[in-house]
């Protein structure tokens, strides 16, 4: 790092942390020592609390793995799955679908004696030394002093993040439909949430999404657009399979926005727990389920990830936050923040206060796993194309039920194709001056009754009041669904609900 970018790092923990932050300190206790004081090379320990290993009744565990997602359930036909087309080159990866997990292991895998004991608030160090590998391999930031730590999942780090910038009446950018539960960390802490815009108009002929001369018309305008706020400390975005609404920001918006952070000095938080669930555009579902399109993980890399913020942050203002919960499993609990070093300081000074560190149980089975399994960073990423193409698989699938309804020919539903992600907005084409947030609410029971779950956009809002003119969709996931069967059958029950809706004149 420059000097130059130093001092503008500088100023994102010393002048946008939060007081609570700058004020907290690591625990660890320091005594003034005597002159000649020497310590022993190998002390003896009467003074952790913690139990020997020995006391573990675990000595073993056997984790079975599947090759490929439903691979006991998929009922339709499916082609090249074998092993050898997915790991052409993992000569040294376990050929078997068991990993054994030990109490004692080589220094390379994380032992039960390791995982089961107290741990590093910064995570398990095999752990982390793969988030920084797979780091570099996919999104190497662009500034040199950068750290990963572990957390309890994307919403462990979203509060961390809250945290570490904000204090009571402090303003945070957030696109005006969003995660909500971060909303509640904002307010938390006292922070002010600003809606921006989002770009959802097809006809617009811009990118959908958010919208940046929006943002930057804003910012321009502070003063007199938002009296009485204080200026911006921070953006928090979803910029890949942006929940609710599906959208990727490009990387060109990703530069215009970065480049606006750099001119209002405020951090960016990029919440990019979609961001490797690429998806492949439209196309009809065929009766055969190919489970391997062949993508190489570096064309996977190179052309369909889209870079993190991270990639273009000269000064080290980005915070990302990542998950294994869509990639492994939500119930673990488990992953990780990169930032620049003294912000991952300032946080892991944070959890020693709070979560002390994630669930070694959980940081045990995924080290584990991707290192005697998938052989490690292109392995994990293998795996992840085999996501990809179940979840495109599954998207298609609703798509298809949309397009081909009477519903969608009639022209009362509009949908965004999401290029990454679980979600698929549909927007209901409601005429100018019919009173749509009462009708999309009738709408709703409509779909209770035709036994359809949907998240209407209207509950995803910063504010209500200030979305309201977009709020005319519907979020529907792929994700949960037992089999393709569901899919479809979920999707005609959509499709007719709105069907009989406009056919009853808008009435229930
Ligand atoms: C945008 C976004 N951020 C964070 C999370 C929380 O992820 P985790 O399970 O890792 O806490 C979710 C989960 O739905 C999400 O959609």
């Amino acid at each position: 790092m420059t000097a130059n970018n130093s001092f503008v790092h500088e100023n994102l923990i010393s002048k946008r942390a939060s007081k609570r932050s700058n004020a907290r300190t690591s625990s660890a206790a320091t005594e003034d020592a005597p002159a000649g004081f020497e310590p022993h090379p190998k002390p003896l320990a009467l003074h952790r609390g913690m139990p020997n290993a020995g006391f573990f009744p675990i000595d073993s565990i056997d984790v079975n793995l599947v090759e490929y997602p439903f691979q006991k359930s998929l009922s339709i036909p499916i082609t090249n799955a074998s092993v050898e087309s997915f790991f052409p080159d993992e000569k040294s990866v376990s050929r078997t679908n068991t990993v054994t997990i030990k109490k004692v292991d080589d220094p390379e895998y994380v032992d039960i004696s390791t995982a089961l004991q107290y741990g590093s608030v910064a995570g398990i160090p095999q752990l982390l030394q793969f988030t920084q590998e797979f780091i570099n391999r996919v999104h190497k930031p662009a500034f040199e002093d950068w750290d990963t730590v572990i957390t309890s999942g994307a919403g462990d780090g979203l509060i961390k993040a809250a945290n570490l910038l904000l204090d009571a009446g402090d303003v945070i950018l957030v696109e005006e439909f969003t995660f909500t539960p971060f909303l509640e960390n904002i307010e938390d802490v006292g922070g002010i949430p600003v809606p921006i815009k989002l770009n959802l108009d097809k006809d617009s002929g811009k990118e959908l999404g958010l919208d940046v001369e929006y943002l930057s018309d804003l910012l321009a305008n502070w003063e007199t657009e938002k009296p009485g706020l204080p200026f911006p400390k921070a953006l928090y975005v979803i910029p890949s399979g942006q929940n609710p609404i599906g959208t990727t920001q490009s990387i060109e918006t990703r530069k215009k926005v970065y480049k606006l952070a750099e001119k209002y000095d405020f951090a960016i938080i990029e919440d990019d727990v979609y961001g490797y669930l690429t998806l492949r555009p439209f196309q009809k579902p065929a009766s055969i389920f190919k489970l391997n399109d062949f993508l190489e993980v570096d064309d996977f890399i190179a052309n369909h990830i889209t870079p993190s913020y991270l990639t273009i942050d000269k000064s080290g203002r980005v915070i990302r936050i990542e998950t294994f919960s869509k990639l492994f499993a939500p119930g673990l609990r488990l992953g990780f923040i990169v930032a620049h070093k003294r912000v991952t300081t300032v946080i892991k000074n944070y959890a020693s206060d709070v979560t002390r560190s994630a669930s070694g149980t959980s940081q045990l089975i995924v080290q584990n796993v991707i290192a005697k399994k998938f052989g490690g960073v292109d392995g994990w990423l293998q795996w992840i194309l085999k996501l990809r193409i179940t979840y495109s698989h599954r998207k298609d699938l609703l798509l298809n039920q949309i397009f081909e309804s009477a519903a969608y020919k009639k022209g009362f539903l509009e949908v965004i194709d999401p290029t990454a992600g679980m979600f698929v907005s549909v927007f209901i084409k409601l005429a100018k001056g019919v009173d749509a947030q009462a009708k999309l609410k009738l709408l709703n029971y409509k779909f209770k009754n035709f036994g359809v779950g949907v998240i209407p956009g209207i509950t995803r809002t910063v504010d209500k009041k200030f979305s309201e003119d977009r709020s005319n969709f519907y979020r529907l996931t792929f994700a949960p669904a037992e089999d393709d069967n569901e899919i479809t059958e979920a999707g005609q029950r959509f499709v007719e609900a709105v069907e009989d809706f406009f056919e009853k004149g808008l009435e229930y």
